[in-house]
């Protein structure tokens, strides 16, 4: 295996994938290097690659830095590296950090506002682009780290973040005056951990799976009822809000023919059918805005600790829900691409690639 690479899907067509070696990469003033070290494989991870021009998921890692072609998109992935090499006061050799890498072995960042909890990449392609995705977090000093759950960090991190501001805006709101909550793909880490935070509260919560995923939904106990999707007719027709994971256009129309006004909000998560759905939904929910609200209400450390209090809440319940798959390297990482992205990996299953 070569020692720098990067893995590639192609853009028009996110099942034929490539790995292609790399030059190794020289710094200049002001970079730091990184050696991506774990990585985890979600549906969410596709659904970067899904909407890679309409939300330019595909411009943080361009492929231009690795010197392969316009045709081939590098989705992003979540994890751990280690810095490896730096120019930079306050970024050390050894130093590991959490955050969003391109699918390859490394990655150059340019350090910003360094300090004792990470630093943020000051590159300029990603100036322009949501800026939670830019911060580098050291795992020394975090709240929310423990050496112990790398791995449910890796999986888990960016997706139990987004749940908890779903379900943070959600009660923010007043449940929309709604009585019964319905979340599609509902045997999907974020659609559990979102109603893991939500349950109890004293709202209704039902679960859309499909028929083989039942049995793993109904056992998590965080909904108060889980249906397949061909039981929407079964649902009480009270205001109800949609929280839509899947992106399925039937499953819409068949709630909307079902609930008519009692469907008091529809709102886009996720679409792991890999079907765009911001258009069809009423809103399109992005934990970044709700996450700038909090950063105002409570201050960078009081959101912090908030969940970092969630986290390890959550933490200890979802490590008996899912049996981590390690592969390694390259071909690690092609596989577990191509059993998420076919739709092939049990709700149980979380593919962890060690590169
Ligand atoms: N808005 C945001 O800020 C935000 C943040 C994080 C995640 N999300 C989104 O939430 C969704 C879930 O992500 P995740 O990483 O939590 O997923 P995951 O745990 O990998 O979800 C697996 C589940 O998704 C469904 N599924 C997976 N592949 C499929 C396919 N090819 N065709 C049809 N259904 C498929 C199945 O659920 P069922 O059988 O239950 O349908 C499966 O059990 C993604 O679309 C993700 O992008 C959004």
């Amino acid at each position: 295996m070569p020692e720098f690479w990067t893995f590639a899907v192609a853009r028009d067509d996110l099942g034929r994938t490539t790995v292609a070696e790399t030059k190794t990469p020289v710094l200049t003033d002001g970079e730091a290097l990184l050696r991506v070290d774990r990585v985890g494989l979600t549906a969410n991870n596709v659904t970067y690659a899904v909407l890679g021009d309409a939300m330019r998921y595909w411009e943080f890692f361009p492929g231009s830095a690795y010197e392969i072609g316009l045709e081939w998109g590098l989705p992003p992935v979540w994890g751990f590296a280690e810095v490896v090499e730096s120019t930079v006061e306050g970024v050390t050799i050894g130093q590991r950090v959490y955050g969003y890498f391109p699918p390859a072995s490394h990655l150059v960042v340019r350090p910003e506002r360094v300090d004792e909890t990470g630093f943020r990449d000051g590159a300029a392609h990603r100036a322009s682009l949501p800026s939670p995705y830019n911060a580098y977090r050291s795992t020394v000093g975090d709240p929310a780290y423990r050496a112990d759950q790398e791995d449910l960090l890796v999986l888990f991190r960016p997706l139990f973040f987004t749940s908890f501001m779903l379900a943070d805006q959600v009660s923010d709101n007043g449940f929309y005056d709604a009585d019964q909550l319905i979340l599609s793909s509902a045997s999907s880490k974020t659609a559990y951990a979102a109603a893991f935070e939500l349950h109890g509260r004293g709202h209704r919560l039902i679960g859309l799976t499909s028929p083989g995923n039942v049995a793993f939904t109904s056992a998590l106990g965080c909904y108060d009822q889980v249906l397949t999707y061909d039981e929407v007719s079964a649902l009480s027709p009270v205001p109800t809000v949609y929280l839509d994971l899947s992106g399925s256009p039937s499953t819409r129309e068949a709630l909307r023919a079902h609930l008519g006004d009692g469907l008091v909000r529809d709102i886009a998560v996720g679409l792991t059918n890999q079907i765009p759905n911001a258009a069809a939904a009423g809103e399109v929910f992005f934990a970044p805005v709700q996450m700038r609200k909090r950063r105002q209400d409570w201050g960078r450390d009081g959101l912090d600790q908030r969940f970092a209090e969630a986290w390890q809440r959550f933490a200890g319940a979802a490590e008996q829900w899912v049996d981590v798959e390690a592969g390694a390297g390259p071909s690690g990482l092609r596989d577990a691409w191509l059993e998420v992205f076919h739709g092939r990996t049990s709700p149980r299953v979380g593919h962890i690639v060690q590169l």
